[in-house]
């Protein structure tokens, strides 16, 4: 039996596709490792309780060694309280004629009021992951609106467009997936997104269809992608935790004005995580931008820039 006191971990969006694999993957071990015992709480809204009471009954039945108290609410200050580790999966999905502008404004109210559920009630250095869409911009807002957490505890996923690539690459090559390495995401979760495989080793040819991947998941599923997705967020957070070595991942991360990007958006780049009590990342710095990549990084960040002006013009404080 571990002797390790529990972490509490908190996913949102808990009644929602990506959770019903995410919280499985975490109580099971596959984040935290398998000697570090936790409390999971699970956030929806009052309408999903119901859903939510059915997810926490499979998980008891589960019998998992590490899971210790299970927590199922939808109140912020009982779900934010003391955690360590944020998995906001729930943001307002895009309804059909929905226009970006009206996403994103619903986004901005929902991540507002959990950067101050945050800023008010987590550990001050809790670790944020964003995965509702618009991911990139959500961590921005959240992160405005917690001024006593650090800026780079607030990341977005972009761990499952490098996991596509990989995938795809090690597919193509005949390889295992873990001998692909240096394979970069730059940008927003979104279609500017750029995959740039220039670095990569293991790969002998050409970027692939990662940007239209999603699409094709709904296509086949008539649902959008949830287990790799959850997988992916498992992936982003255990990195963070544990450290990479010197293998590069994929994150959005608050830019520093590496690579010219703007500082404060939250853009995806490579990074190192170097693990250990402090548990920091550092995004790789040297690499060489041709006049292709300088374009495709660019329109993202623009995109982005867009999206960040779109989000604070509904902010109004
Ligand atoms: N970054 C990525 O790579 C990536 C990949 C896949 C999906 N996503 C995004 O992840 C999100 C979740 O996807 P899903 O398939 O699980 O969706 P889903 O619709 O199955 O579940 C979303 C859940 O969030 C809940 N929710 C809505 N508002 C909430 C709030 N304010 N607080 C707490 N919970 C709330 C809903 O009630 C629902 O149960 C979507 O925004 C999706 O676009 C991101």
């Amino acid at each position: 039996m571990s002797q390790k006191a529990p972490i509490r971990v908190l996913v949102t969006g808990a009644a929602g596709q990506i959770a019903y694999s995410l919280v499985n993957f975490i109580a099971k071990g596959d984040v935290f490792g398998t000697d570090q015992p936790l409390d999971l709480i699970l956030l929806d809204i009052k309408l999903m309780m119901e859903v939510l009471g059915g997810v926490v009954m499979e998980l008891k039945d589960c019998a998992l060694p590490l899971l210790r108290e299970i927590v199922a609410t939808d109140d912020y200050e009982v779900a934010f309280k003391d955690i360590d580790v944020a998995f906001l999966v729930g943001a307002m999905p895009r309804k059909q004629g929905m226009e970006r502008k009206d996403l994103l404004t619903a986004n901005v109210t929902i991540f507002k009021g959990q950067g101050q559920a945050l800023d008010k009630y987590a550990k001050k250095n809790v670790k944020v992951i964003v995965v509702g869409n618009p991911a990139n911009t959500n961590a921005l807002i959240c992160s405005k609106y917690a001024p006593s957490i650090p800026k780079e505890n607030f990341t977005a996923m972009t761990r499952l467009d490098q996991n596509r690539a990989m995938a795809q690459i090690a597919e193509r090559l005949d390889c295992n997936v873990n001998d692909v390495n240096k394979v970069i995401i730059w940008g927003n979760h979104s279609a500017t997104q750029y995959p740039d495989v220039r670095f990569a080793t293991a790969v002998k040819n050409g970027a692939t269809m990662i940007q239209k991947r999603g699409a094709a998941v709904i296509a086949a599923r008539k649902l959008s992608s949830a287990m790799s997705a959850a997988k992916a967020s498992c992936d982003h957070i255990k990195d963070w935790w544990f450290g990479t070595g010197d293998r590069w991942v994929s994150m959005a991360v608050p830019s520093d004005g590496s690579y010219g990007i703007k500082e404060g958006l939250v853009y995806s780049f490579p990074v190192i995580c170097t693990g250990g009590d402090e548990r920091k990342y550092k995004i790789v710095q040297g690499l060489k931008i041709d006049d292709f990549s300088r374009s495709k990084m660019d329109l993202s960040a623009k995109e982005l820039e867009e999206e960040r002006e779109m989000a604070l013009s509904v902010c109004k404080d």
